[in-house]
């Protein structure tokens, strides 16, 4: 494979980083006069000073929870900030090129147009599993970054392992595997624990849904030192305030809560009771913490949900995925609205109601 400095953008292999006060410190003080903060503690909750802007306290609490060392982990704004850092790094404008296999994640394909970064597009195959020789065939000399979602959204599969090693081997750029469901899945470990044997291999976790933190905006990249080194480089100094540094610490203390379990539970039961309505065509297999589910007249329940404060994601217009929602499995009780809403709904009274 491609050295990762190969790899990486000119500008940036030769960036010299910003080097904030408080990263520029790490002795013991008592008198910080060297970031012009303002010195008063108005609020009594240390807001007026910087955050350490490599949130070490937190990536301790990360490091043993996942068994990567701190030198692997990233921590941003959100994993989404993680996505946005890896185009930086590694992405000329017009220039270099990054792979999607959509239906996934909308965000790779609005960073790459955000970045100017061309983008390839390999349909999943009609199980919703890679096609990994068509990725390979879809790979020019300046394919950077393949973007891989598993559990994949909207869909809720994991990817097939194999196929992902297969393309850890062969493609020679970057591949990330995305997995923000990670947690929801009973399937396989996560691709973290093999970062010793893949160099070019970037996994995003986050916070946002299984930990339930989304408000809190803290995203996970795992990789190899020298990514991690880049991705520090590139990102602003203070990237994850310290509200959220300290929000996150007991959740992390305390593991992954037992609602995990019971959101599992509640997609179990949503796609029993969805399978009995006569206008579910398909429920797809999920490890993640929503159902994609094929219906006839999509539009029309999707409208009559919407009408009476139900709001579920519309993904009929992505590839392979014609007359599909996507439902988060919610609450009990949010769930129970869904399944009495659906259950009371009769077509040809919406229909004169709503005839578009
Ligand atoms: C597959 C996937 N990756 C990343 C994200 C972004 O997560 P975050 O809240 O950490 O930015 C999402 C959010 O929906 C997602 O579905």
């Amino acid at each position: 494979m491609h050295s990762i400095q190969n790899l990486i953008r000119c500008n940036i292999l030769h960036l010299k980083p910003y080097s904030s006060a408080r990263s520029e410190f790490s002795g013991t003080a008592s008198v910080f006069l060297d970031a012009n903060e303002n010195g008063y503690d108005l609020f009594g909750d240390g807001l007026n000073r910087y955050p350490d802007p490599l949130q070490l306290a937190v990536k301790q609490r990360i490091a043993k929870l996942k068994g990567v060392p701190i030198e692997s982990i990233f921590l941003g704004n959100g994993s989404d900030e993680a996505i946005d850092l890896l185009f930086r790094i590694f992405c000329e404008p017009g220039v270099d090129e990054a792979i999607t296999c959509p239906p996934t994640y909308g965000m790779y394909r609005v960073q790459a147009d955000i970045h100017g970064t061309p983008i390839r597009q390999v349909l999943l195959n009609e199980d919703f599993q890679l096609r990994p020789q068509a990725v390979l065939e879809a790979v020019t000399y300046n394919t950077k970054l393949l973007f891989l979602c598993s559990p994949n959204n909207p869909t809720g599969n994991i990817l097939d392992p194999a196929s992902v090693e297969f393309l850890l081997r062969n493609f020679l750029g970057i591949v990330v595997v995305d997995e923000a469901y990670i947690d929801f899945a009973e399937g396989p470990n996560s691709w973290a624990q093999r970062l010793a044997e893949f160099p070019n291999l970037a996994v995003l976790q986050t916070l946002s849904k299984a930990w339930a933190l989304a408000g809190a905006r803290l995203g996970m990249a795992f990789a190899s030192p020298e990514i991690i080194h880049y991705m520090n480089a590139v990102k602003y100094p203070y990237n994850v305030g310290l509200p959220t540094q300290q929000a996150v610490l007991p959740a992390l203390e305390m593991g992954l809560d037992s609602t995990v379990a019971t959101i599992i539970a509640e997609r179990k039961r949503l796609e029993t009771k969805l399978a009995e309505m006569d206008f579910v065509e398909r429920i797809y297999p999920s490890d993640a913490n929503f159902l994609l589910v094929k219906i006839k007249d999509s539009a029309l329940i999707f409208n009559y949900l919407k009408q009476n404060g139900v709001v579920v994601r519309d993904r009929s217009r992505e590839p392979l995925c014609e007359g599909c929602l996507r439902i988060t499995a919610g609450t009990k009780t949010e769930n129970d609205r869904l399944l009495e809403l659906l259950a009371a709904f009769n077509p040809s009274l919406i229909q004169s109601f709503n005839p578009s």
